[in-house]
């Protein structure tokens, strides 16, 4: 039955703009002509598209109620583990709609458009202090394209080398854009297995390290939030053999100011913007994935590049062995901004929201250690990872427990992700939630672990306070049913 005052669960029932609509609304007024009027191409009368006609009100609206059904950071903690949805400070928003950032035409000539070029290669510049990595480019659009523009380097610097290597080494704990951006590349992924503790151990890396093995690609810290504490001597045995190291630097959230990863060996890196600066993500929008390099791989970066002459800045194609272009124009500027105007308002406490984030982190597994099983026990850095093994006897899953979390306001965490944990549940609280938000979060799921126990159907039947139940997640992936 059709709820009478229209609301069902939590949320307000919202019509089709067509149902909205009626003959004769306009959301505009123009003045009277003042020309005569000119009939419309026969061509183009009633076939234009099946509008509604609306007043300005009733689509302001519509599009409000739809956009209060977003569950997103403004609204509450998000504690989504290796996709890190932290806090979008709002100054940044106001820099980057600057008229002179916003309105900049990617086609202006460098000499119109010294600001924009002077804040890209300032923004270069804080990524190459933060990382400890001399060169940067900040083409690629996302972390994944930060490493397929890795992978390209990593070919341009054996091929310069005339060497034709086809394997790259990956732990089993990657995330799966590291072997789809290998094999991209046409390299060949190895896995290499990580050991009891949750890390690599040097010797079998050593064991499957030859010279047919480009490199490798490890994520430091990974993604179980353990640091990956051999990794030098993985690099030494890596470069030993003319390999090099990429490092998967989405997780830098965690080691600001605090790790240097030159000193680790690292040859390439990638940085995820839309985590580790604060800058928006998710819904397929738009990311940065800058990639930081040594001197050694600097002449295969991307052009052009932003380069400084005297006192002025300029975009230079001058790189014969470059790889080329990997982004229109010069990468996505209004990201760009909103990380260069958190870095800047940040300064010094970087290295701050780095320790409060894992600092976070370690309280979560604290006080949740005893309900939910910690499959590895140990400090962790920026997030940790639980199962649902205590639950399981309760006929209680993973995936019960995260949709019984939307019913207590909050969005569940990352979900049998790393695949090397069965049943994960990876929850990354990030340092810009303070401790009684944690609190809050720690409670609901103590008190969903209880429900667990004494009435399991309820996580079960969860979420049962939203306005779509629990969707069969295969049909909706295989038939996505996007009106109606
Ligand atoms: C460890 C790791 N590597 C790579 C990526 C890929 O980044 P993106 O989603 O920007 O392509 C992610 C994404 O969250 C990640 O967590």
């Amino acid at each position: 039955m059709k709820d009478p005052i229209g609301t069902t669960g939590l949320i307000l029932n919202e019509p089709f703009l067509w149902e909205i609509g009626k003959k004769g609304r306009s959301g505009f007024s123009l003045p009277k002509s003042d020309v005569p009027a000119s009939p419309l191409d026969a061509d183009l009368v009633g076939k234009g598209p099946d509008f509604p006609d609306l007043s300005e009100i009733d689509v302001v609206r519509h599009y409000t109620h739809l956009s209060s059904w977003n569950f997103g950071v403004d609204t509450g903690m998000y504690p989504l583990g290796s996709c890190t949805m932290k806090y979008n400070p709002k100054t940044n928003e106001r820099q980057a709609s600057l008229p002179g950032f916003a309105q900049a035409h990617p086609l202006l000539p460098p000499e119109l458009a010294q600001g924009v070029l002077e804040i890209m290669f300032d923004l270069q510049a804080y990524l190459s202090e933060i990382t400890g990595l001399p060169a940067v480019s900040l083409q690629p659009a996302a972390g994944a394209h930060g490493e397929l523009t890795g992978m390209l380097l990593f070919y341009a610097f054996h091929h310069k080398n005339q060497e034709k290597r086809t394997k790259i080494l990956i732990p089993d704990t990657a995330h799966g854009t590291n072997p789809a951006s290998a094999s991209l590349c046409g390299f060949k992924s190895i896995p290499v297995a990580s050991n009891e503790m949750g890390i690599l151990a040097p010797k079998d890396v050593a064991d499957l390290m030859d010279e047919d093995t480009a490199g490798i690609m490890v994520t430091n810290p990974n993604t179980l939030g353990l640091f990956e504490a051999h990794i030098k001597e993985i690099s030494d045995i890596v470069h030993a053999k003319g390999g090099l190291v990429y490092a998967d630097g989405a997780n830098m959230n965690a080691v600001m100011g605090i790790v240097d990863m030159t000193d680790l060996g690292v040859d390439v890196l990638h940085l995820n913007l839309h985590k580790t600066f604060s800058t928006p993500h998710g819904g397929g929008g738009p990311g940065s994935g800058p990639v930081c390099v040594t001197k050694a791989l600097e002449p295969f970066l991307p052009v052009p590049r932003v380069i400084r002459v005297g006192d002025r800045f300029e975009l230079s194609h001058d790189y014969p062995e470059s790889i080329g272009k990997v982004h229109a124009f010069y990468g996505n500027f209004g990201i760009q901004i909103r990380a260069y105007s958190y870095i800047l308002s940040m300064g010094a406490q970087l290295k701050k929201a780095s320790q409060l984030a894992v600092l976070n982190a370690n309280y979560l597994k604290e006080r949740l250690r005893d309900t939910f099983y910690l499959p590895y026990d140990r400090p962790c850095m920026h997030e940790c990872v639980f199962t649902d093994k205590y639950q399981q006897n309760d006929k209680v899953s993973t995936l019960d427990i995260a949709k019984r979390l939307i019913d207590y306001g909050y969005h569940p965490p990352t979900v049998y992700f790393p695949l090397v944990v069965s049943g994960a549940l990876m929850m990354e609280p990030t340092e810009t939630e303070a401790k009684e938000n944690l609190d809050h979060f720690i409670d609901a799921l103590q008190q969903i672990a209880q429900e667990a126990k004494e009435n399991p159907s309820l996580l079960l039947q969860a979420p049962v306070k939203t306005k779509v139940r629990r969707l069969d997640e295969t049909t909706a992936a295989r038939k996505p049913c996007l009106a109606g």
